[in-house]
């Protein structure tokens, strides 16, 4: 079990004046809750709480170090409802969790965009843009869950007026471009250029064999954001490679049915059962390892922000290169004899087989020697 790092009352109280930050308390001041975001078992039912400042209801979810990186939220539009219009000067990545509807995106310039959206769709909202939510039914409800870097932002600037009424066109950002979030399908390497997925479950993605198992990968960089996305699949009865990297990755589970591993170096890992909808969000330097139990592919959606990622002279991300050349990911050769069988009993109580030994046979072409 992952220790918790509990110390006593006394130094805790050393401490008290400074676990509050400006972020927290302007979530306090929103009237909502900020829950563990670490793990959450379901977004499509975690609880909201009503939102009056955007006409909504929502949730804010924290992992360990959301006060330096990023945090998430949840956001439920009721039937025949719109969110009130919003700028700020921090980024937002979206995905439509569920429901149907529109977004409408302004600048000081009079320049306007709109665009249509349902469940599954991704999009960022470029900075410091007005921009408006809808609810396009008059019966179902919407909710979507988004990741920002609102934290850091609120905690230099400690004042949510410069934050959310600045008015101010990053015209190298959105300058109104009529097809703005109109879906496109141009690649460079494993980036899709787009600014807007119609469907994060089944579009389609790119070979990506450096983190094992016959995986798809896909990135994006939506509405210019320094904060990133990408989309992974993998096949029924394979895994991936254990790997570690800063905090604020959080995964998002897109399709399909399995478990996580997670765990700091030296500890047993922990099992974090998954399903789409599910939410999880390694901390900082765990090892973290996804198993698909199911029989379909499982996907996943991971909102990062690149602040926290670590990489080589190469700029290759050190969570994608072997430790045994310094990097942050556990080669399968290397693997404990557990991470396997923990595998092979998931898969027999559904009847099913690891399908693992090509992947293992295929990594010994690329392993760097001991
Ligand atoms: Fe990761």
């Amino acid at each position: 079990m992952a220790k918790d790092a509990i110390v006593s009352e006394e130094t805790a109280k050393k401490f008290a004046k400074e676990k509050e930050t400006p972020y927290t308390r302007w979530v306090k001041q929103e009237g909502l809750e900020i829950k563990d975001g670490i793990y959450q078992e379901d977004l499509n039912t975690i609880e909201l709480k009503p939102w009056a400042s955007r006409n909504g209801h929502g949730v804010f979810l924290n992992h360990d170090a959301s006060r330096t990186s990023n945090d998430c939220y949840v956001c439920e539009i009721d039937p025949g409802e719109k969110l009130n219009p919003q700028r700020q000067l921090y980024e937002e990545m979206i995905m439509i969790l569920s429901g149907r509807g529109s977004t409408e995106v302004w600048n000081e310039a009079g320049q306007k965009v709109s665009f249509e959206w349902q469940a599954g769709a991704l999009f960022s909202i470029p900075l410091n843009t007005m921009h408006q939510h809808f609810n396009g039914s008059g019966t179902e409800k919407v909710r979507f869950v988004a990741v920002t870097n609102l934290p850091p932002i609120m905690n230099v600037y400690e004042d949510p007026d410069f934050i959310f009424n600045t008015p101010y066109d990053f015209k190298g950002r959105f300058s109104g471009e009529p097809d703005y979030f109109a879906p496109k399908e141009d690649v460079d390497g494993l980036m899709l250029l787009t600014n807007f997925v119609t469907d994060a479950v089944n579009l389609p993605l790119i070979e990506a064999k450096e983190r094992g198992a016959g995986g798809g990968h896909i990135r994006f960089n939506l509405a210019k954001s320094s904060m990133n996305t990408h989309i992974s699949q993998f096949p029924v009865g394979t895994y991936k490679k254990a790997h570690a990297h800063g905090p604020g990755a959080h995964v998002i589970i897109l399709a399909g049915e399995g478990y996580s591993l997670m765990w700091p170096e030296g500890e047993e890992p922990k099992v974090y059962p998954w399903k789409p909808g599910t939410l999880i969000t390694p901390p900082n330097m765990w090892f973290h390892q996804h198993f698909n139990t199911g029989t379909t592919p499982a996907r996943y959606l991971a909102f990062k922000y690149e602040g926290v990622a670590i990489r080589n002279a190469q700029g290759v991300p050190k969570a994608w290169i072997s430790r045994r050349v310094g990097g942050h990911q556990i080669d399968y050769a290397d693997e404990s004899q557990l991470v396997r069988t923990m595998f092979a009993d998931a898969l027999s109580e559904k009847g099913l087989e690891s399908q693992m030994s090509d992947s293992y046979e295929a990594e010994k072409a690329t392993l760097p020697p001991l």
